[in-house]
């Protein structure tokens, strides 16, 4: 048990970027359909845990080819179109579930293949049965070291390859259902049948949504047989975004009730009708008075403007009762949250954990912890507000609230205490075993202190190939700031500007055809994008050799650079309205003319043999010598390093240890005091 942490307060909003970790339902399930598919996916924003790298590590062993980058959470994997290489192997799957269950389908697809398959002591406890049943109608068998018919872990599996007309029990668990539908597709004339009931219908959907993603839609005939009308190899969608963990980000939702005024939190690649069944929390959230709205592909979530109790059903997403749970002391009028009567078995009793925490701190509930203990069938709990029956408990110091090795105790009274219920910053909930959060989010009090930053503005400047975009963009995303590439902006205009036929020397055909153009900016992961004339130009577009060859000559250009000076000081008020703790800008007079008052100001530089290097390794022709020699003697906005500018020479260090640098400076302008 590690020890006790004191919350600290919020004194000021809460800002920026959630680090919430992508979904680990969403992660095993695209690592499945990727191997099984033709050609190679990258997934973006994939969590990395003990359970996805028990997955990874499994089809490493079978033959699979897979690069993953944990810092860039990142995971590159070769699809197979539906082969395993490995005809044997020895596979140890831990204790995670979805390992266990998908891999054992998954090995089902190998012809005359034969694999050892174990796991922890808890997960030969667990349910197996239903799947193993279910393939050994088309023959692929599960045997005990005695050569007996194995119902759980350990066991041999011998497979044939074949899938037929299955019928799966999966009322001990979904994941038996979702691990056959998987593999559905790879054999023609398949069919999967339940015989009963399953406990987790959202999670069945997840699977149904997904294999549909990777290019095969799954359908259900008149007796409820799921099969798919165009069987075949799945299609890789080349990149696959992980959604970020929907419970997870329930916290983050919920922080902004607590820390007042002007509070700004973006939940990245958060999707109000998302694949996870929990992401029904927000719709709860916004009936109880939290400001969420949309922005391409992400959320915001701004300062609640009320917190209105009410009658809740939590019974489809009762991971993230306890989210609510605790912000029910702060309501207007009582909370009831009903049905969630199967919560009382998961990690602790969660529905008398949550009563008997509450009431520690002095809030009324019903049932009372007393009656929730005498009677098991008890599936509701009724939550009284009274903001001074809290105070009065705080009044005799923090209260030290028992997390029962429940992760989701510890994170959802962390978010409680966030609130300054003392109006002084004196913190009032001490959480015992912080470190329960391991199990889902081992970061998470570190994710939750990142949001207590203060806005930061970072300029950097430095010649071509120096390693400003590359830089700034893995800062932006360590640090949760919006990225700007001004130099994307002088491409942009150059495309415009020579489809308008425009040349630099004649500067009337440039003054009219930027009279026609409209500038507007759109929100692409961390990055701004520029959208000239309601498109945004692609990569190809804007490194073409014509627009490297004309693009400082533009930029030298007085009117082209005033034109677009507003543009870009606007970036600053668009990164604030949408939540990022802050904007890191980078070109070559970010320092000097656009935000001459950034927090900080950085130059970056190499050596030029360095930097023709990278650019040739990028197999990019591009006179960089010539456009730096233009750009740093220009009249207008010259390239130099501006007075008070922190300069690094990175000719001999790596893209990692410049970012490292440049985040150790950055670091304490982000912090709140
Ligand atoms: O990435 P690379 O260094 O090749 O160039 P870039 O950042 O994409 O910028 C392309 C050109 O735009 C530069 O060579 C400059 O002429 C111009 N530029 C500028 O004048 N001022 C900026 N703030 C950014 C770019
Ligand atoms: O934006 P800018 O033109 O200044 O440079 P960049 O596009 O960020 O970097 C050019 C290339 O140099 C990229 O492929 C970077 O990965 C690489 N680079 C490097 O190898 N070492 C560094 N310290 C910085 C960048």
């Amino acid at each position: 048990m590690t020890e006790s942490l004191l919350i600290k307060p919020f004194r000021t909003p809460a800002r920026g970027v959630a680090q919430v970790p992508g979904s680990k339902s969403i992660t095993n399930r695209a690592l499945i359909l990727a191997a099984l598919a033709e050609g190679e996916t990258l997934l973006t924003g994939a969590l990395f845990s003990r359970d996805t790298k028990i997955l990874i590590q499994a089809l490493r062993t079978l033959g699979f080819v897979i690069v993953d980058d944990e810092v860039a959470g990142t995971i590159r994997i070769q699809g197979n179109a539906g082969n395993i290489p490995a005809k044997e192997g020895s596979l140890h799957v831990g204790n995670a579930g979805t390992a266990a269950r998908f891999l054992t389908a998954f090995l089902a697809l190998s012809h005359q293949g034969k694999y050892a398959m174990d796991g922890d002591v808890a997960m030969r406890a667990r349910p197996m049965s239903g799947l193993l049943n279910s393939l050994a109608s088309s023959k692929t068998f599960a045997y005990t070291a005695e050569g007996k018919p194995a119902q759980a872990f350990p066991f041999v599996l011998q497979t044939t390859g074949q899938l037929k007309d299955l019928t799966v029990d999966a009322s001990a668990s979904s994941q038996l259902l979702s691990a056959l539908l998987m593999v559905l597709p790879l054999r023609a004339g398949a069919t999967v049948k339940m015989s009963g009931e399953t406990v987790s219908e959202p999670f069945v959907v997840m699977t149904e949504k997904m294999c549909a993603q990777f290019g095969r839609p799954l359908s259900r005939d008149a007796e409820g047989r799921w099969f798919c009308a165009n069987p075949g190899a799945y299609i890789s969608p080349q990149v696959y975004a992980i959604e970020p963990d929907a419970t997870a980000a329930s916290y983050f939702i919920a922080l902004p009730a607590v820390t007042g005024k002007d509070s700004c939190i973006r939940l990245q690649g958060y999707q109000p009708k998302g694949l996870q069944g929990d992401t029904a929390f927000a719709e709860v959230a916004k009936l109880y008075g939290a400001e969420i709205d949309y922005q391409g592909d992400s959320a915001r979530v701004r300062s609640w403007h009320n917190l209105r109790g009410g009658d809740f059903d939590f019974n489809q997403f009762s991971d993230t009762f306890l989210t609510l749970a605790t912000l029910a002391p702060l309501a207007d009028k009582p909370t009831v949250i009903r049905n969630i009567a199967h919560t009382r078995k998961q990690e602790t009793d969660r529905l008398l954990a949550m009563a008997t925490e509450l009431n520690r701190l002095g809030v009324k509930v019903e049932p009372s912890p007393q009656a929730l203990q005498a009677d098991a069938s008890l599936s509701s709990l009724t939550i009284y507000p009274s903001r001074d029956a809290l105070r009065k408990t705080a009044q005799g110091g923090p209260t030290s609230i028992h997390t029962y090795e429940d992760h989701r105790m510890a994170m959802s009274f962390g978010i409680l205490g966030s609130y300054d219920l003392l109006g002084d910053g004196t913190p009032w909930i001490k959480i015992e075993d912080p470190g329960c959060t391991g199990k889902t989010f081992p970061r998470f009090f570190q994710a939750l202190a990142a949001l207590r930053s203060s806005f930061v503005s970072i300029a950097i400047d430095g010649g071509a190939a120096s390693g400003k975009s590359s830089t700034a963009r893995a800062v932006a995303q360590h640090l949760g700031l919006m990225h700007v590439d001004t130099g994307a902006h002088y491409r942009t205009l150059t495309v415009g500007l020579l489809d308008a036929k425009a040349t630099p020397s004649n500067l009337a055909s440039v003054e009219n055809a930027l009279a026609q153009f409209k500038l507007d900016s759109a929100l692409c992961g961390f990055s701004s994008r520029c959208v000239l004339n309601g498109k945004i130009a692609s990569e190809t577009e804007i490194r073409s050799p014509e627009v490297n060859a004309s693009v400082s000559a533009f930029a030298a250009l007085p009117a082209v650079r005033n034109y677009i000076l507003n543009y870009q000081r606007s970036q600053v008020e668009l990164a604030r309205d949408a939540g990022f703790a802050g904007l890191i800008m980078e070109g070559r007079d970010i320092g000097s003319v656009v935000l001459p008052n950034a927090t900080l100001r950085i130059f970056l530089e190499a050596d030029a043999e360095a930097r023709r290097l990278r650019r040739s390794t990028e197999g990019q022709a591009d006179s960089i010598a010539q456009r730096d020699l233009l750009d740093s003697t220009r009249a207008a906005a010259p390239l130099i390093c501006p007075t008070g500018a922190v300069r690094i020479d990175n000719t001999k260090l790596s893209l990692a240890e410049v970012v490292q640098e440049v985040e150790r400076l950055i670091a304490p302008a982000l912090a709140v005091s």
